[in-house]
């Protein structure tokens, strides 16, 4: 199995267990660090609806929890044809990208688009001494 094919079924499986009882909409996401790790994350909602964590959230803390930094390559999978990340999950994602992150978003059949990360962020806030 591909690289990018083992970080779909990684999103499709962590999809499954999302909590999502109020939108009904599960999510599942995939980060692979440089050196191959991979780190999963489904959505979380509350009854408080702001409280509610997106699946890239819970994947890029997984990340972190591991001591992990960076993301080379990402794949978010909902139930609609594009369930591209939201702005504050491309924000999430920016911060811990390598320069070339790309985030591949997929429906249930596949892959479906490729981003790079300043496809979907452009002119990105960022801080000179981020990261370290
Ligand atoms: N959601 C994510 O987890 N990631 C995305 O990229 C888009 C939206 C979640 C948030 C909420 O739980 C549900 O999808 C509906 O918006």
């Amino acid at each position: 199995m591909s690289d990018v094919n083992a970080l779909f079924e990684a999103a499709r499986a962590v999809r499954e267990k999302a909590y999502a009882p109020y939108s009904n909409f599960l999510v599942g996401a995939a980060l692979r660090t440089p050196d191959g790790n991979v780190f999963t994350g489904c959505n979380v909602e509350n009854a408080s609806y702001p409280v509610s964590v997106c699946a890239e959230g819970g994947a890029v803390s997984a990340m972190i929890a591991a001591g992990q930094r960076q993301i080379a390559e990402a794949v978010v999978i909902g139930d609609a044809a594009l369930c591209t990340p939201c702005g504050m999950c491309r924000q999430r994602l920016k911060e811990f990208g390598t320069d070339d992150l790309i985030v591949h978003v997929a429906d249930l059949n596949g892959i479906r688009r490729s981003f790079t990360i300043d496809e979907l962020l452009p002119a990105a806030f960022e801080l000179e001494d981020k990261k370290d």
